[in-house]
């Protein structure tokens, strides 16, 4: 019997490395058999800024999850978020290359390469071009044009793109922490694929990933990835607000925003206190809990509010039927789905990590989410990933369109 396909991932996030380990069976599913984390502590919203702490981390993070897995990881698809990550629309038109005029595989991918012609800066890489609808002759609408007959094809894109330097650095870092990369996928686009169902995505949502150094945003509408967007505001910021709001150390904040966190003041009575020293060593006094989750809200709503806003963009403010899932670390705090509700107008939920197979209770949180996408993404990769083939090296700019072209598409 054939061994089952391995797929991993590296999620670099800005508060955590994770490493996800899975297997895909003949049926395409996905069984999660090992996960690792490491605390991310040589990078800074998403970019290096020591070389080898971060390799240690990356390095510490695959150990674990080769050990849980007992299997060694080769290869990664590699997730990485940050503030650098952009995005803009473009066109691409071509004229059908068959004398028979039918739309062959190579087609697409020429009208793809053609949207990808935009003038893009020389220090950025693209790292996913999604095809949002196809035009043949004039025909709109179309998901996937193959075996249809025409002489123009187009193609309305959406490209994300990312800083060169800072994908270099962390290139540089997975490498010598001993795996190749199968391919870059932007934490925009990556938790999508473990949250969503394929109807949510046709009725149209938007997928928040609340993360450490920022959060992301990706709306889908008729099963395509419409729009994504990073907001540099995240979780860290919640804490620093903590920290300086009840004059403490970033530590015992996080601390206190973690166990007695909420976004709802009107639940907290006015005279409860947290002690300090239960959460810290250094620290003594006591604190409002009240004032602690004002500011906890208030940084909660800045963040809706952006989030409204980008809706707001594409003309989708409180217009999603299948609402908000809200995911990432950030996403655990007590309260949220309401406000959420309340501020974007819309139905909310939380996104834990789906479909997948395997008993590994820890990944059943919503902060696995963007790994476990990853891996699901990466295991629709066709002939990338079989019985150990390494050093797949992604090549600038058309590795998305022909790795994860395919599972981009509605
Ligand atoms: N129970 C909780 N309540 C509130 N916030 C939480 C909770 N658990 C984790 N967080 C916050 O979630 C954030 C980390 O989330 P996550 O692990 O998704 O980030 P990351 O992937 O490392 O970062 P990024 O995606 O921004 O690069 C931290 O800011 C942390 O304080
Ligand atoms: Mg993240």
């Amino acid at each position: 019997m054939a061994r089952p396909k391995l797929v991993a991932s590296l999620d670099i996030g800005s508060s955590k490395i994770r490493t996800v380990v899975g297997t895909v069976d003949e049926n395409g599913v996905v069984n999660i058999i090992g996960v690792g984390i490491a605390p991310s502590t040589g990078l800074r919203k998403g970019a290096v800024i020591d070389v080898e702490e971060t390799i240690n981390s990356i390095a510490a993070s695959l150990e674990d999850a080769e050990r849980m897995s007992g299997e060694p990881i080769n290869h990664v698809f590699l997730g990485i978020s940050g503030n650098h990550i952009e995005s803009i629309n473009s066109k691409g038109v071509i004229a059908v290359g068959q004398a028979s005029n039918e739309i062959i595989e190579e087609d697409v991918d020429r009208v793809l390469e053609a949207a990808q012609a935009v003038t893009i800066p020389s220090n950025r890489r693209i790292l996913s071009t999604i095809p949002k609808t196809f035009t043949v002759d004039e025909q709109k609408g179309i998901k996937y044009p193959v075996g249809m007959t025409g002489i123009r094809l187009e193609v309305e894109t959406h490209i994300i793109t990312g800083f060169e330097p800072t994908i270099k650095n962390l290139e540089k870092c997975v490498l010598q922490a001993g795996v190749d990369i199968d391919d870059i996928i932007p934490g925009t686009i990556a938790p999508a694929k473990s949250v969503l169902s394929k109807r949510q995505k046709e009725l149209g949502v938007v997928v928040v990933d609340i993360g450490c150094g920022g959060t992301s945003v990706s709306v889908f509408e008729d099963g395509s990835n419409v729009h994504t967007a990073m907001i540099p505001i995240g979780g860290e910021n919640v804490t620093n607000d903590v920290a300086i709001g009840i004059k403490t150390s970033i530590d015992t904040a996080e601390k206190v925003k973690i166990e007695y966190g909420s976004t709802i003041p009107e639940d907290v009575n006015d005279r409860e206190t947290i002690d300090l020293s239960l959460v810290s060593k250094l620290d003594t006094h006591l604190v409002s809990k009240k004032q602690v989750v004002e500011i906890i809200q208030a940084r909660y709503q800045e963040i809706l509010l952006l989030v409204k806003d980008e809706l707001a963009k594409i003309h989708r403010d409180g217009m999603l039927p299948a609402g908000v899932v809200i995911t990432g670390g950030g996403s655990k705090i007590p309260g949220l789905i309401d406000l959420a509700r309340e501020i974007l107008n819309l139905p909310a939920q939380v996104g834990f990590p789906q479909n997948y197979d395997g008993v590994v209770d820890k990944i059943d949180d919503p902060s696995y989410a963007t790994a476990i996408g990853l891996i699901i993404g990466g295991s629709r990769v066709d002939n990338r990933i079989s019985g150990g083939i390494r050093g797949i090296n992604f090549k600038k700019g058309i590795g998305s369109v022909k790795g994860w072209f395919k599972n981009l598409l509605p």
